[in-house]
């Protein structure tokens, strides 16, 4: 579907896979920032079976509708966030080679033997990392054989990104009924975010880009352990989302009382996931709040990113609102945008491939 913005009259395509059919929503435009709405509540999904008529309901004395309640009998705000994050601990932990990995990339006397010898520690994750090495993405297609030859051919910087991927791929995969995210979604916006803050964190170094890969592809974790209450409340959403006016991030926060980026703070603290890192999840959604944290402007910037290419996260990215003033923090123009948006189309297909591929 194209999309047009009415002030600047820039086109957009959206792949129809990815357009709320039957709601009304908004982006901003990428080279106006001005917002554009469109309602498609009068629009059925294309190429869907003709539905059988259903019968007509006879004239009835219209009662006033009743006042939303959104989830006032359900456990909210403080109460259900302890409750919450009482179950941290039954939630999957960090994958310890992800860890690990993480913690020699940091440092900067280490090397790619030590890397290599963490993953084959691992059969797992070792046996994704060499599907991932062998994927298209590095034009590589079956030349790889053992862990490595891969840090031979791959060299650090890449070897590390595929651990991070191998080992957070499962966590990342699930389908989420709350959000309406089919098993893959998650993961595809999650590699999106990460490659798209690569991009733009390279641009000051490139261990800052191997900081913002890693926080791309956690970002929006907290998603995994609220998707369960959300189901529990669809009702409720569904009520507070029907005028099309909201986001959903606003249904979470009125709803819940607290939304998934407050969560992915907690858990990243569970995974001990460095304080500028879990500052710049925690603000993604309004990086303007985060007292500066130059990642969290990136990861805001790399989810719009992600949205515009088709990769957003079901309900949410749909109504994905860029804030003001975030391509001038970041110092991009909308030709550098352009080229990120390409870039992280070809390198989520040619990655997301491999990863759901048996
Ligand atoms: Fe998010
Ligand atoms: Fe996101």
């Amino acid at each position: 579907m194209k999309i047009e913005c009415p002030d600047c009259r820039k086109a957009y395509k959206i792949p129809d896979e990815k357009i709320p059919f039957g709601k009304k929503f908004a982006v901003s435009c990428l080279n106006c920032k001005k917002r554009i709405v469109i309602d498609l509540r009068s629009e059925a999904k294309p190429n869907k079976p003709p539905q059988p008529k259903k019968p007509e309901k006879k004239a009835q004395a219209v009662e006033p509708a009743p006042e939303p309640s959104f989830g006032k009998n359900q456990p909210s705000g403080i109460k259900l966030k302890y409750g919450i994050l009482r179950t941290l601990d039954d939630l999957p932990a960090m994958p310890h080679v992800v860890q690990k990995a993480q913690g020699i990339m940091a440092r900067s006397d280490s090397n790619i033997k030590e890397l290599a010898r963490v993953i084959e520690l691992e059969q797992a994750i070792a046996t994704r990392v060499l599907k991932l090495a062998n994927s298209s993405y590095y034009g590589m297609s079956g030349k790889v054989s053992s862990i490595q030859h891969a840090s031979v051919l791959l060299g650090f910087k890449a070897l590390g990104d595929l651990i991070s991927v191998a080992g957070i791929s499962n966590l990342m995969s699930k389908n989420l009924k709350g959000y309406q995210l089919d098993s893959g979604d998650l993961w595809r916006h999650s590699i999106a975010v990460a490659f798209g803050s690569r991009i733009i964190a390279n641009r000051k170094d490139t261990e800052f880009g191997n900081l913002a890969f890693f926080a791309g592809l956690i970002h929006d974790a907290g998603m995994l352990i609220l998707d369960p209450y959300v189901y529990e409340r669809k009702d409720s959403f569904d009520e507070f989302m029907a005028d099309g006016e909201n986001t959903f991030l606003n249904a979470e926060k009125t709803i819940l009382g607290f939304d998934h980026s407050e969560i992915a703070s907690e858990l990243c603290q569970k995974w001990k996931i460095p304080n500028d890192q879990r500052i710049a999840i925690k603000f993604h959604h309004n990086p303007s709040k985060s007292d500066g944290n130059e990642l969290a402007f990136i990861l805001h910037m790399a989810d719009y990113i992600a949205m515009v290419n088709g990769y957003g996260t079901g309900t949410n990215g749909a109504e994905y609102h860029m804030e003001e003033g975030v391509m001038d923090f970041l110092d991009l123009r909308e030709e550098d945008v352009e080229y990120i948006k390409k870039d992280v189309q070809e390198s989520v297909d040619k990655m997301s491939e491999e990863v759901h591929a048996g």
